[in-house]
């Protein structure tokens, strides 16, 4: 997607230097800043201090740390190491495993000496991909908005909710979640957009710096304020992204997404979640039991990150000294809750029949 007019992914090759460009996230909204990624150790850094964050970019970025480590020793020991580092950085969104599993599976059988040139073009392949899903994920998304664009009286917004940062900066571009606005929004429809802050990192922000370059109409709320606003009928439909989501429809995703849905249920407002394939973990069924929730550090509930007054970001406590935070970084919300999953090849119910009609490839592997 564009800012200020131009065209930018949320990671590229640079092939001069041979070295992956990424934008580090923990800057936006406020900076812009470019970093490469030189080594395995930097790969792994960047996941886990979330330079880049989101469940298909982190998958990409992985892949590109494999090539980078088979570029550098292509020995299945070497493969096997990387394969572990990446593995480790984050523990919840699937897209991670999913890259690496794939990598190891494409290049174990390859002679050494064809190893890092395949790699580093399994990682280009598994990036063009992903943009390629999200793009076909925001056209099934906008049947959706149509329709109910179709129901309004003409120039009446059509009223999304969104939760955490699902946008084109957590995949390599589109988006997933907001795939589908900003299509509708390119093709006319009024749109307006509640943007949950989604404390603590405040992902929100970056959906809203989002929005807001492409000149999609929104609105930054605070995270409690969803239930609020589906009570009053001033929210058409929520979509949300996904970090893992089982084989019969549980969703997990950012923290705070399961009341999102269970206000949504309890008002009547259609939930739908944005699900690429490389997101479901078809090896899980029961969400809430089975997928590990990421617990990250306290400091980032007790302490915030912005703008302060004289430009410079600023990280202040807002909490007295001591008190002890507690940080899991997703949950999991039942398939029940869930009106449909949009996926690649269309939207179904959160069902194990339903995603298996989509994808009976996949659920038959299993
Ligand atoms: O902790 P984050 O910022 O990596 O969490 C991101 C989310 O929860 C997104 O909603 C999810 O990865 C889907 S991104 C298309």
């Amino acid at each position: 997607m564009k800012i200020e007019g131009q065209h930018y992914r949320s990671l590229w090759w640079n092939a001069g230097e041979a070295v992956l460009e990424i934008i580090d996230q923990r800057w936006l909204p406020h900076d812009l800043r470019i970093q490469p990624v030189r080594t395995l150790a930097d790969f792994s850094d960047a996941i886990v201090e979330m330079r880049v964050r989101g469940a298909p970019l982190i998958g990409a970025t992985a892949a590109y740390g494999m090539a980078r480590a088979m570029a550098d020793d292509p020995s299945d020991a070497s493969m096997d190491t990387a394969r572990d580092v990446l593995n480790r950085t984050r523990p919840t969104a699937i897209n991670l495993r999913w890259a690496l599993d794939r990598c190891r599976t494409a290049l174990r059988p390859l002679p050494e000496a064809n190893r890092a040139a395949a790699s580093l073009a399994l990682a280009h392949a598994i990036a063009d991909e992903d943009v390629e899903i999200n793009r076909r994920i925001g056209e099934h998304g906008l049947t959706l908005i149509r329709e109910i664009a179709a129901r309004k009286p003409a120039g009446e917004p059509v009223r999304l909710l969104t939760h955490c940062n699902a946008g084109w900066i957590a995949t390599v571009d589109w988006g997933t979640a907001t795939s589908p606005m900003y299509q509708a929004h390119d093709e006319g429809i009024p749109l307006h957009v509640w943007v949950d802050e989604t404390r603590p990192r405040n992902q929100g922000a970056l959906t809203a710096w989002e929005l807001g370059s492409h000149g999609v109409p929104h609105t930054y709320i605070t995270d409690n304020a969803g239930g609020h606003l589906m009570q009053h009928g001033l929210v058409d439909m929520v979509i949300t992204g996904t970090d893992r989501t089982t084989r019969r429809g549980d969703v997990c995703n950012k923290i705070g997404t399961y009341l999102k849905a269970l206000a949504a249920r309890d008002n009547g407002v259609p939930f739908y979640v944005a699900l690429p394939s490389p997101t479901i973990d078809w090896t899980v069924e029961n969400g809430v039991d089975e997928i590990p929730i990421e617990e990250r550090s306290a400091r980032e509930t007790t302490h915030i990150q912005g703008r302060g007054e004289g430009g410079g970001i600023a990280t202040v406590q807002v909490t007295p000294d001591g008190t002890p935070g507690g940080n899991p970084a997703f949950d999991v919300t039942p398939n029940r809750l869930v009106t449909g999953l949009i996926t690649e090849r269309g939207i179904c119910p959160a069902t194990p029949e339903g995603l298996a009609a989509l994808f009976p490839e996949m659920a038959r592997e299993v």
